[in-house]
């Protein structure tokens, strides 16, 4: 068996060093404050080893890698009725951009940009009897912890500042693609960004699409089917505008955050979860990329 903690301290080292790593996202003030030099990587054997180096025991914002579990939780809820609301094309452009969500008429392009994951927040809000506690439960349960929580400070953060959500909020309002009203759907929003977790509670969270929508206890949450599709979209449209080079450079599905977190999966392998704040142009963890790339260059474990 190759030495995955060997590798993944060599890859830890050799980044450490590293200077000009980005900047750390700032249109949410609360994300700001978070130093620039944490660096954290875990991974998860499907056989349940695992092995962690640097700040991986350390939570972070999840912010976008949250769209992932409640896209899971809209899909176990109400099935292909999804894709009558978003389509699951890659945009070809950053996260928060509004020009397409007009051009097609309010239909997002997929579910992982965040006009997408409004309309999934949307039918979360539609479907749940508590949506923030439902959903919170949810994401405890995936990742067999009942320590994760929301981050009332971030949230509030993203509240005051969420322009950008509030306009695509409102664009999907005004051509009938959000069912319930553009407050109550974006404090959702807000807080499920707001979700702290470490890297190994991601890996654990995230489990479910490795095993075959089986998650840490063998509970199965979802259907092959479903993990199959969740995974193509994660390939195909988790890393926005950078999807492409992500698969190229990596070659795994996986879900970025602005919080500078990262997670992968290897189906029937591992999950491995990085994080490092300073982030790329396109908002994805810079460190975290690098991190990637070199661990299935070395280790010769991606889906190409
Ligand atoms: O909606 C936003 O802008 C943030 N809550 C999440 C964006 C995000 O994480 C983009 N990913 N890299």
């Amino acid at each position: 068996m190759l030495d995955y903690q060997a590798i993944l301290e060599e890859i830890h080292q050799s980044l450490n060093s590293v200077k000009d790593t980005g900047e750390v996202a700032s249109y949410i003030p609360e994300l700001a404050n978070v130093p620039k030099e944490k660096f954290g990587i875990h991974l998860q054997l499907i056989t349940g080893e695992n092995f962690s180096v640097g700040d991986a025991s350390e939570k972070l914002s999840i912010q976008s890698i949250s769209k992932v579990l409640s896209l899971t939780k809209a899909f176990q809820l109400v099935g292909n009725h999804l894709w009558e609301r978003m389509d699951v094309e890659p945009s070809g452009n950053p996260f928060n951009h509004l020009s397409l969500l007009e051009l097609e008429n309010g239909i997002p392009r997929n579910p992982l940009i965040n006009s997408g994951a409004i309309v999934v927040a949307d039918i979360l809000l539609s479907n749940l009897k508590n949506p923030k506690k439902d959903f919170l439960d949810f994401v405890r349960n995936l990742a067999h912890d009942n320590t994760i929580s929301f981050n009332e400070k971030v949230a509030e953060s993203e509240r005051l500042n969420g322009y950008n959500n509030y306009a695509a909020a409102n664009l999907l309002k005004s051509y009938g693609n959000l069912h319930n009203n553009v407050e109550d759907v974006l404090d959702f929003y807000f807080h499920q960004c707001s979700i702290m977790m470490d890297c190994r509670q991601l890996t654990n969270a995230f489990f479910v699409y490795a095993n075959k929508g089986k998650c840490l206890k063998n509970i199965q949450h979802l259907t092959a089917s479903q993990v199959k599709r969740i995974n193509a979209i994660m390939l195909t449209c988790g890393f926005y505008d950078e999807a492409g080079e992500f698969a190229f450079e990596v070659g795994l599905p996986g879900k970025s955050g602005v919080g500078g977190g990262i997670v992968a999966l290897l189906p029937h392998c591992f999950t491995i979860a990085t994080w490092a704040p300073a982030l790329n142009p396109q908002g994805n963890s810079y460190l975290g990329m690098k991190a990637l790339e070199h661990f299935t260059t070395k280790t010769k474990l991606s889906i190409f």
